[in-house]
């Protein structure tokens, strides 16, 4: 286990209390844009006994419209589009505010970007932990890891004075080659969904209102304020929409963030079907809708529509929505059912009975569960005569090459970046690594071994030093931001051939990748080992090292499939906005009112595996695969049939060392419903020692069966027959049975 050195600890203190002038102008204030002192303490609201909705409605009794109107719009972002911010002395540096009612105790919602840490740490002389990339802590497929990675960001905000996280991006991995698919939770809805419910779960725990973003279909970057995705119903409703319905069913958060891009026609955040049919409407959501920065486009519509607040200004939910009101255009009991959800959220995350207090962050416990994750989220893809783990006692010189190992390790860019401890006030697009680098931690670990490192910027000079060394280790990067999509999933600036070079020097090359999404490996049969390391995050090279030499034994598994080719994808390629589309400034003072280009999702509901499956398209790794450096067996498979069928099994560590098998549960819904060949229907963590055995028992939630009857419109089980798969993998499933259901569950037989 590594430790930052204490020096460092406190250096990092230093550098908090030092230098952020906001730290000691908010030390008397509870931050929350009203005195220490609430003066609604004794307001009948303020009794904790009530519900939510009961304490809401009698604050909105006593709320003027003017002070009605604060609550439906932010107070502005530092630097956005270059307006001032006119109640800046309120704003607690993070990415937006939103205005309280002091004589009311409503505080300031103090907000800020927090996918995978807190933003801005930086400029508000603060300190943040980097956790590994959203979509790296979904390979751990570890709902308890998720809660600790959603509890690390929501007590680190609280900390730094904010009460509302704008994280919990879960948008299905659709397009691999998107700018955010870092940002995001993988391929299939049952495990993305899952995994940033329970992230959400224990954020808001931290007593700051989660949200989960990007409502919906916010599958690229290139042209995301203009372009109009097209997809049917159902097919939205079992893939992207079922990510956000499990989330929020699990997660519960307080906010929806609507999307820039449009849906069949509507922008996001005027759209009615989303927003309220499904969102308010099937689902049942309580809290309230915000719409991403910029990503309102009106005032009557949106209001109609569902959307309840508007980031991070005022242009269509401040005056304009105080004419409507007075013209009657809007209705006051939509605002009021605005401002009701809005003010429900704030009682329901406890913001105002445990406002934000500015306090001394945890560094030590969260960059222990930084590492905790990322150990648990690193994919073992390749392992050839059992080259890893490295033996100390057998290495004598090691090679570290590339993606800047002597510095850390590559960060995900955008609003989701987070500044390393000390740093300067990092760029909206720049490479930003955190330390300590894998040379490093390698060394570290390496026990007398000769480490050197080569920049890899000259392939033959990297390939010399490999040669002359036992095993070399080859770190690769895969840089990605908001604002862009990648061109291709080729590793760019000359990394292939760079693998090739030093394999070819020598075969016990193990390759580390640092990657946002999949990649192509044209070298894959020259190297010894692949790793996936994702985006490390804050500690991620002493993960990387631990699992390297063997501290740790890697159970994550792909939350997306890595294709063969790119041209075996759903998409040739980003479809990019047509010439003279605006940009997002530009959308925004134009004010235009509809999407300017289509993306046709023609693929539908396959999305990932599903694709790949249904194509019959081979591919490099498939979804849900992920090695160990021990083996483990199925047996035993049995399904019971009832209301919620439950499928129970034996797994076996067939190795000689302990290790954790994600098993995982498949069904192929009967050939009626029109489905993909499977679906991802359950999974279970299990710890083994080496030779034992453990029984597995899975129930699998009807909704996860069934499909979507547009007509009805809702969920419903298709009778028949199905079959139950189970394995380590999407591609690897050696138990299968087949059942009979039927819509009334309950009254089928075994087959
Ligand atoms: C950005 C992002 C969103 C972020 C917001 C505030 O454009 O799309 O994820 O939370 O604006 O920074």
């Amino acid at each position: 286990m590594h430790k930052l050195p204490c020096l460092k600890l406190l250096s990092i203190f230093a550098i908090s209390a030092l230098i952020s002038p906001a730290f000691a102008q908010h030390r008397h204030h509870n931050n929350s844009g009203t005195s220490a002192s609430n003066p609604a303490a004794s307001a009948p609201w303020m009794n904790t006994t009530l519900s939510p909705d009961r304490r809401a409605d009698m604050v909105l009794q006593q709320m003027t419209l003017e002070e009605k109107i604060d609550l439906l719009h932010g107070q502005g972002m530092p630097g956005w589009a270059g307006k001032p911010m006119p109640n800046a002395n309120l704003s607690n540096g993070g990415a937006g505010f939103v205005l309280g009612v002091p004589r009311l105790g409503i505080p300031v919602i103090q907000m800020d970007d927090a996918a995978y840490g807190v933003r801005f740490s930086a400029r508000n002389g603060r300190y943040s932990t980097a956790m590994p990339s959203n979509l790296g802590s979904a390979a751990s497929w570890d709902p308890q890891a998720a809660c600790e990675y959603g509890g690390v960001i929501g007590r680190e905000l609280h900390a730094q004075g904010y009460n509302m996280s704008l994280g919990g991006g879960v948008d299905l991995v659709r397009q691999l080659r998107g700018g955010r698919t870092f940002e995001y939770m993988g391929e299939d809805p049952i495990l993305a969904g899952t995994m940033v419910g329970n992230r959400i779960r224990c954020e808001q725990a931290a007593h700051v209102i989660a949200d989960i973003k990007h409502y919906a279909m916010n599958d690229q970057e290139s042209g995301r304020n203009q372009y109009d995705a097209i997809i049917g119903k159902r097919a939205m409703q079992e893939s992207d929409l079922l990510g956000f319905q499990i989330g929020i069913s699990i997660g519960h958060p307080g906010a929806v963030m609507c999307a820039y891009n449009g849906v069949n026609g509507d922008y996001s955040c005027e759209n009615k079907y989303i927003l309220t049919d499904v969102l308010k409407g099937e689902w049942k959501f309580p809290g309230f809708v915000l719409s991403d920065w910029g990503g309102t486009h009106s005032t009557v519509k949106a209001s109609a529509a569902g959307l309840d607040n508007e980031e991070p200004l005022d242009t269509y939910y401040g005056s304009k929505m105080k004419e409507a009101v007075q013209s009657g255009a809007v209705p006051m009991s939509q605002v009021d059912d605005h401002v009701h959800r809005i003010l429900r959220s704030e009682f329901a995350a406890g913001i105002i009975d445990n406002p934000a207090q500015k306090s001394v962050v945890e560094v030590e416990r969260d960059l222990k569960i930084a590492l905790h994750v990322e150990e648990h989220s690193i994919v073992l893809l390749k392992n050839a005569h059992n080259l890893l783990p490295l033996d100390p006692a057998k290495i004598h010189s090691i090679a570290i090459i590339g993606s800047h190992a002597d510095v850390g390790m590559i960060s995900g860019g955008g609003s989701a970046q987070v500044d390393p401890p000390g740093s300067t006030n990092s760029a909206w697009q720049s490479h930003v690594w955190f330390p300590p680098s894998p040379l490093k931690a390698v060394t570290a670990l390496a026990s007398g071994a000769t480490v050197k490192f080569d920049s890899g910027s000259d392939p033959a000079a990297a390939a010399t030093l490999a040669g002359q060394s036992d095993v070399a280790i080859v770190f690769v990067n895969q840089w990605s931001s908001e604002g862009m999509d990648l061109p291709n999933l080729s590793l760019p600036d000359n990394q292939d051939a760079l693998i090739d070079q030093v394999a070819a020097a020598n075969p016990r090359t193990i390759v580390v990748l640092e990657t946002s999404t999949a990649v192509l490996m044209p070298w894959i049969e020259k190297v010894g080992a692949v790793v996936e390391a994702w985006y490390a995050g804050s500690d991620g090279a002493p993960a990387v090292a631990n699992v390297l030499f063997g501290d740790v034994n890697p159970s994550g598994k792909l939350p997306i499939t890595f294709p063969l080719t790119e041209a075996d994808q759903p998409s040739p390629q980003i479809v990019a906005p047509p010439p003279g589309a605006q940009g997002r400034a530009a959308v925004m003072r134009t004010g235009v009112a509809k999407p300017t280009f289509t993306v046709h999702y023609t693929e539908g509901l396959k999305v990932g595996y599903k694709w790949y499956e249904s194509e019959n398209k081979p591919v490099l790794f498939p979804f849900g695969f992920g090695l160990s450096y021990t083996t483990f067996s199925y047996s035993g498979l049995q399904v019971e049939p009832d209301a919620t069928p439950t499928v129970t099994f034996t797994v076996k560590n067939t190795g000689d060392r302990a290790g954790e098998e994600i098993a995982e549960v498949y069904a192929g819904l009967p050939a009626s419903a029109n489905e993909p060949p499977k679906r991802l229907v359950g999974w279970s963590k299990v710890q083994l020692n080496a030779g034992e055995s453990k029984q597995v028992r899975i129930a699998i939630p009807q909704l996860y069966l069934s499909i979507y009857d547009e007509q009805q419109p809702g969920w419903k089980l298709a009778p028949g027959s199905y079959s139950f798969m189970v394995g380590g993998s999407s591609e690897s499933l050696p138990l299968v049975q087949k059942v009979n259901l039927s819509a009334a569950i309950g009254t089928s037989s075994g087959q």
